[in-house]
């Protein structure tokens, strides 16, 4: 795929939190290795007042403190504050758009471009229904000819439950986009990390005969994080872990783990396999309500605040920091094999990890080490940071005697060479301006995800008096959520001491 000629890329919620974090540093990346079309222009769209100028200096010194500073480059920062134009409007109104044409139109004939736009959701996620109705009353959805054409990525949540997701993509599919214009982003998928764990199951023969419940005893999945919700207060109270990170990122890490290799590695092949997963998820009962999830949320501990002290926090909320669930996979390869997965804010560290869990030996020969006792064998993938993969297998101590120790193999992705140093939003805006969907969630994969998760919401809310515990900011989480590993006779991996530097890892 080559990089189009021209484009114009416009931001709706360009004087946001997502803009200023994400998608400029990611876009001031793709500059400085000349990834963007020859002929580029970016148009932020928010209510704030600015004049181009103004925002271009905006951004130009948010820029300074969320790129890399061995990446900043004074003479870069400053052609790629050029490409920044700004139009103020408020995107809920329906006759704003009738200046938003106009502006586009002027921006291409600046640059030589053929009405291809790209529009970024960066807003609300109230607005992702409204956005798309609203370019298509002015006609801003349709492709014109082989160049003009529109895409437009979305970011998640992509609907609130089952029913709002079927809604949504009633407004896409009847009335605005097709499936191939609409890029659903999950920053997770644009991992290179999380790429890496495709490369590893399927650029190489010796572990896909081992991967199946004939030698895996349970697969944990982790991403937890050691800040609170920081100033997103007004989001997160109305959303939740669930939402925020379940539903979207962690079903991810489960799918890629456990997808049948794709036939191919394109767009429609690996999609299906992740949808496939998604699909066979074990349906929650209510037993597994009440026994298979842990709900947490933060409270103070010594200088950090409790989350209903967060501003824009309710002050009796109930919103989850933390989740913990056991889930299943009802299919031949991984039925009766649990997987444990768990997030959540203000954790000891900021770690994410699979650990696969192999089957213990059938038979015991040998005695343990009394310092490390060999339970068995266990990959554990490690996504962020550290990124890199440890094997755990048990080897006789030297001397007498015939004690086993469990040892670890350790490959650290750096050991490759320089680490990319794009980041995920970098691959995937690139991504979509080539027009390939490969990383994007499909719109059957987030019905999927939906329908196995609305559940649990519908749940919590018919049953007000299901705990959410308390669990101090800067502490592993609620107790109960370690009763859901006892019952399978196991403990929750402490990622702190998967790594032979732990240094690098941990910020306990
Ligand atoms: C985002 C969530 O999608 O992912 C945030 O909205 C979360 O709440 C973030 O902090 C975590 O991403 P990463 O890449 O830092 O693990």
């Amino acid at each position: 795929m080559n990089i189009p000629n021209s484009m114009v890329m416009v931001i709706f919620g360009a004087s946001g939190d997502l803009t200023r974090r994400k998608l400029m540093p990611a876009l001031y990346l793709l500059h400085k290795h000349k990834r963007l079309p020859k002929h580029f222009a970016i148009l932020g769209v928010s209510r704030t007042d600015f004049t181009d100028e103004g925002y271009r200096e905006r951004i130009r010194s948010q820029l300074l403190r969320f790129v890399k500073p061995e990446e900043v480059d004074e003479a870069l920062v400053k052609s790629f504050v050029h490409l920044l134009h700004y139009l103020p409007m408020d995107p809920a109104d329906k006759d704003a758009y009738l200046h938003l044409q106009p502006k586009l139109l002027e921006l291409d004939r600046m640059i030589g471009n053929h009405e291809h736009y790209l529009y970024y959701l960066a807003t609300p996620p109230s607005l992702y229904g409204v956005i798309p109705q609203y370019l298509k009353n002015v006609g801003l959805n349709l492709d014109k000819g082989t160049q003009g054409k529109k895409r437009i990525i979305v970011e998640k949540p992509f609907g609130y439950d089952l029913e709002s997701a079927l809604e949504l993509k009633n407004v896409y599919y009847k009335d605005a986009f097709r499936e191939d214009q609409i890029f659903r982003i999950d920053h997770y998928l644009g991992k290179e990390t999380v790429q890496n764990i495709l490369a590893f199951r399927f650029a190489n023969s010796i572990f896909e005969p081992l991967w199946n419940r004939n030698y895996i005893d349970y697969i944990e999945v982790t991403a937890v994080e050691n800040m609170g919700i920081e100033q997103r207060g007004g989001y997160f109270d109305g959303v939740g872990t669930l939402r925020d990170m379940v539903q979207n990122h962690l079903i991810q890490l489960v799918a890629i783990t456990a997808m049948e290799p794709p036939m191919a590695f394109n767009a429609d092949s690996f999609r299906d396999e992740v949808a496939k997963v998604y699909q066979s998820l074990t349906p929650l009962m209510e037993e597994d309500m009440k026994e298979h999830i842990v709900r947490g949320q933060y409270t103070a501990s010594e200088s950090k605040k409790g989350y209903r002290e967060e501003k824009d926090v309710d002050t009796l909320s109930r919103t989850e920091t933390y989740l913990a669930m056991k889930m299943g996979i009802n299919n031949w390869r991984w039925s009766g094999v649990p997987f444990y997965i768990r997030t959540g804010k203000h954790m000891p560290t900021k770690v994410s990890e699979i650990v696969v869990h192999f089957k213990p030996t059938p038979h015991r020969l040998f005695n343990c080490s009394e310092r490390n006792s060999p339970t068995a064998n266990q990959l554990i993938i490690r996504i962020q940071p550290n990124e890199g993969i440890v094997l755990k297998f048990g080897m006789k101590l030297p001397g007498s005697g015939f004690d086993v120790e469990q040892v670890a193999m350790d490959f650290s992705y750096s050991s490759l060479g320089e680490l990319p140093t794009e980041d995920a939003y970098a691959r995937l805006i690139e991504d979509c301006i080539l027009g390939d969907p490969t990383l994007f969630t499909r719109g059957d994969a987030v019905e999927a995800s939906w329908r196995f998760f609305t559940p649990v919401l519908d749940y919590w809310k018919k049953h007000p008096e299901m705990p959410v515990y308390g669990y101090p900011a800067g502490t592993w989480g609620p107790r109960e959520s370690e009763a859901m590993m006892h019952e399978h006779g196991a403990e929750w991996t402490n990622p702190c001491k998967n790594l032979t530097n732990t240094n690098l890892y941990c910020e306990l």
